[in-house]
């Protein structure tokens, strides 16, 4: 019987699940690792699994894109036949994709117990599809694993019992100092032709941002006016990207130079020898506090603060304006990070998989969690 069933979706639950069997398969755990394919692009899918090492998935679901009704109905639809073929002890789930949501709730419902890495994060913006994913997941699962102590705070504030909770660090960051090396090697801005430290990187994909045209329109003339002052490389997600053809938004990104979505290796170069940041992901916010690299969050609100308080996250908005002067503030005086968050030390992977073993051999994981 397997004993633990990793279930993965989208691109950033890659990063994180990588860190988790490799350390679960190190303690002696057998682990069955389960794709329901929400990202099937190869460029947001088998790129990953390729450069992280992570073997193919063992079980995949196919479900693709649809609206958030369809996506989380079809991932449970097949997961629960496949959860119950594989009867697994342990039901491991991610991040804030509604693949994570989905396989916690069919999950639940069958008793088996659950795990959430990355559980406790808040930003207390429930329009976010994200937001609704994390605290029902998070309620769903007998073992919540924290990033950072104001995640426990915000369980312990929404009546989650504390023994349930285990703040161990950020398995995003075992990913990135494992593979830092390697991403290295392949030197990505002489490849793309851009000087260290005199570019920035931009990234949107979030569906506040890229959905509503107005949204859209001014983050691009931001990003244009950023690019000014110093080139701005864009990696666009498929979503972005056909945003801005279908309103017409594609002509209005001046120097901005796009690109396809990049690999885990070249992405996490670039980033590396970038002098900024522009970004609404929650990863990246993280990543450039690891790697020192001025950050900052094109939203109203993060679920992240430490990336704010111990890293080099500036919370901007999605103003022109004030984005353009943050952009100039942070390239004249770069926002030094105070320190690396506690525990973001690269083994929190070996720290989830010593708490699941011990709930299995405990052989009373399963509490209802509500
Ligand atoms: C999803 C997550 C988001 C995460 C992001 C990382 C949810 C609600 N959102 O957003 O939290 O930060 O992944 O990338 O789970 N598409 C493709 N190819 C793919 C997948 C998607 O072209 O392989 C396009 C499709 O047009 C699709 C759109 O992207 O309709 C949105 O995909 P979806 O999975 O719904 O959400 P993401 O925006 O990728």
């Amino acid at each position: 019987m397997a004993e633990v069933l990793v279930a993965v979706g989208a691109r950033p639950n890659f990063m994180k699940a990588a860190a988790v069997v490799a350390a679960a398969e190190n303690a002696g755990l057998a682990c069955t690792l389960l794709h329901t394919e929400q990202h099937y692009d190869d460029r947001l899918s088998r790129v990953f699994f390729e450069e992280l090492g992570l073997r193919r998935p063992d079980i995949s679901l196919g479900v693709r894109s649809g609206s958030h009704a369809v996506q989380t109905a079809r991932v449970m639809l097949g997961f629960e036949r496949e959860l119950l073929r594989v009867d697994p002890a342990f039901v491991v789930v991610v991040g804030d994709v509604n693949s994570t949501l989905a396989c916690a709730l069919v999950a639940a419902k069958e008793h088996y117990p659950v795990a959430h890495v990355e559980a406790g994060l808040r930003c207390w913006d429930a329009r976010m599809p994200e937001e609704v994913n994390r605290r029902l997941t998070d309620h769903l699962s007998q073992l919540l694993f924290t990033t950072s102590e104001d995640a426990n705070a915000n369980l312990e504030h929404e009546g989650i019992d504390g023994d349930r909770v285990a703040f161990v660090g950020n398995t995003m960051i075992d990913t990135l100092l494992a593979h830092l090396d390697r991403a290295r090697e392949r030197d990505a801005p002489h490849r793309f032709g851009l000087e260290r430290h005199a570019y920035a990187v931009a990234t949107l994909h979030r569906a506040e941002n890229v959905d509503d045209p107005v949204v859209l329109s001014r983050l691009v003339a931001a990003l244009a006016a950023v690019s000014q002052l110093l080139p701005v490389v864009a990696p666009l997600h498929p979503r972005t990207r056909s945003r801005l053809e279908a309103h017409g938004l594609s002509q209005l990104t001046g120097k901005v130079i796009l690109t396809e979505p990049l690999g885990y290796l070249d992405f996490v170069g670039l980033v590396e020898n970038a002098a900024l940041v522009l970004t609404d992901s929650g990863g990246l916010q993280e990543e450039t506090t690891a790697l020192g690299v001025p950050c900052l969050t094109l939203r109203d609100s993060t679920e992240r603060p430490v990336t704010v308080t111990h890293g080099t996250n500036v919370v901007v908005g999605t103003d022109p304006v004030r984005i353009v002067a943050a952009a100039r503030h942070a390239l004249e005086d770069p926002p030094q990070p105070v320190s690396l968050p506690p525990l973001w030390d690269g083994h929190t992977g070996g720290r989830i998989a010593g708490r699941i073993s011990a709930a299995i051999v405990k052989e009373d994981a399963f509490v209802p969690a509500a």
